[in-house]
């Protein structure tokens, strides 16, 4: 009599183990079939929108409700370099906050003339190398030349194209983009390749001027607001990790590459 109970129990316990189990399969086919089905509507809708009315510094190509902002031109590289920036911009803050101890693979995308390129150089140090990236011819000649001027033999300079700053992949520890991330014209699909150049465990560390503050005297377009920043990047799936306020006008925004 005990047994029969037992073996009651157990048959009730399996029927509903094996129930349970089912429910998971269902569950679990159901959760596919609505991620492709998401996947699929994705793919047939545009990623930009064009509108023609627009910020007059902005291109009127909008990705994820922001206005992508003009390309800044070689004519620039003298406000890049202007001496009043070490005071406005403290670089050595963000130098700082990147966390540096040697030996690193970091990629400056966008790197202008170099102004952060050559400051992180000695960071990573003859074990480690800078890879200088710009779609800007004269700002690519700008780069070879400050290499050679400072003997930087861990500074590597690429032209790289709108869509992809031709990084191999799982190569780079850490990926900075300094005033550059609001003015790409292709945003998701720079920030996928760079996914891929980025080592697992990788980080993507933006500098951008803060738009949540109206105080900061710079154009709507090219300002950044970290929430934007968060929604563009979960796109790309990368995590969000800190935003680092340490700096007069800009913020320091960090994701990583988890899978
Ligand atoms: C405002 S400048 C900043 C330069 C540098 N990061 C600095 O802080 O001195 C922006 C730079 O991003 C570059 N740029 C724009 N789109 C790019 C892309 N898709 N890939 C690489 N560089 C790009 C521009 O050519 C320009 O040199």
């Amino acid at each position: 009599m005990r047994a029969d109970r037992h073996d009651g129990t157990r048959l009730t316990r399996q029927t509903l183990v094996m129930a349970l189990g089912l429910i998971a399969c269902l569950f679990a086919a159901e959760l596919s079939a609505f991620s492709a089905i998401a996947q699929a509507v994705r793919a047939t809708q545009p990623i930009y929108e064009t509108r023609t009315d627009h910020d007059p510094n902005g291109t009127g190509k909008f990705y994820m409700g922001r206005e992508i902002a003009q390309v800044m031109g070689a004519g620039g590289i003298t406000w890049l370099n202007r001496p009043q920036r070490e005071d406005e911009e403290k670089p050595a803050l963000v130098i700082a906050a990147l966390n540096l101890k040697g030996g690193e693979t970091v990629a400056d995308i966008g790197a202008g003339s170099g102004f952060y390129t050559f400051k992180i150089a000695p960071k990573v140090g003859p074990s480690g190398k800078v890879l200088a990236v710009d779609i800007q011819d004269e700002m690519v000649a700008a780069l070879r030349r400050g290499a050679a001027d400072r003997n930087a033999m861990n500074v590597e300079v690429t032209k790289g194209s709108e869509r992809d700053p031709h990084l191999p992949a799982n190569s780079v520890d850490l990926v900075l983009m300094v005033d550059v991330y609001h003015e790409l014209s292709f945003p998701y699909e720079m920030m996928t390749a760079i996914r891929n150049a980025l080592k697992p465990g990788g980080r993507m560390v933006f500098v951008e001027y803060r738009k949540e503050d109206p105080a900061v005297a710079i154009k709507e377009v090219h300002k950044m607001a970290v929430d934007q920043l968060k929604k563009e990047m979960g796109a790309v799936r990368l995590t969000y990790i800190r935003t680092v306020e340490t700096l007069p006008l800009q913020h320091i925004v960090i994701f990583e590459k988890r899978d």
